[in-house]
């Protein structure tokens, strides 16, 4: 690759990891007319350095962002990694519309590298499906990106340590609506420390995107009965999904 172009490539992913999103270069007269014109008449010629207002975005693509968010969230010192196996970033659309964010991987993510791929996995593909969302549909990550020993809850440390990272995972997909599974996302993301059963079902705001808390899929596979909850919560996010709410 010319140096020219890599050196180029290597500054707009540092802008990208200093969240820069877009760049906007003011393209002067000259270099438009030259640009423009099919003969090279102007290359060589002196030329002033008058820039005009006329600004051109340039991109950096999504799938950058996220190859250079995972580098960096696989070099945060937690020390739960000392015992996980896996590092636990995400599963899913990174352009998807519905953001989850659960808790913690627990053994089975932990293996797979992957979140929600156990038995509350299980249920929550099934949740999703009662409102005709396929898992491929989402994008799911955790409040924390490892294991827990033993699947303790995640200290407040841990989870401060992550939450810098995550908050830049829901800018990089942008959704329309984030659910919240669970008290530990649901007070890590909004702050609060009310308990979920007064939280859930309320749709709320999180960084300008609609925000829905709702109980975990491990807390539902014990108190079953609360799964009516759960529906109506699903049903909220459908309403606000299809802007009828
Ligand atoms: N529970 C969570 O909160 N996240 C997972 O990935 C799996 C189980």
């Amino acid at each position: 690759m010319n140096t020219d172009k890599w050196e180029l490539e290597a500054l707009l992913r540092w802008y990208k990891v200093l969240g820069v999103d877009v760049l906007f270069a003011p393209i002067p007269d000259n270099l438009k007319s030259a640009t423009s014109s099919s003969n090279n008449a102007n290359i060589g010629n002196t030329v002033s350095i008058s820039t005009t207002k006329t600004v051109t975005p340039i991109e950096i693509s999504d799938m950058d962002g996220f190859t250079v968010l995972c580098n960096e969230i696989n070099k945060i010192d937690c020390p739960l990694k000392r015992t996980a196996r896996n590092t636990v970033i995400y599963d899913g659309d990174i352009k998807a519309k519905v953001m989850l964010i659960g808790e913690a991987p627990g053994y089975d993510e932990d293996v797979q590298g992957k979140p929600f791929v156990g038995k509350s996995g299980i249920l929550l593909n099934k949740m999703l499906a009662s409102i005709n969302l396929k898992r491929e549909d989402i994008f799911i990550a955790n409040t924390v990106f490892w294991r827990p020993p033993g699947n303790r809850t995640p200290s407040q440390d841990e989870i401060s340590l992550c939450l810098p990272f995550v908050k830049r995972l829901i800018k990089l997909v942008a959704p329309k609506v984030i659910m919240l599974l669970g008290s530990v996302a649901t007070h890590a993301i909004l702050e609060t420390m009310q308990p979920i059963s007064k939280l859930r079902g309320r749709e709320t705001e999180f960084m300008g995107i609609k925000t829905i808390p709702t109980y975990h899929p491990a807390y539902l596979l014990r108190n079953p009965s609360q799964k009516k909850s759960a529906y109506n919560d699903l049903l909220l996010l459908e309403r606000v999904l299809s802007g009828n709410y």
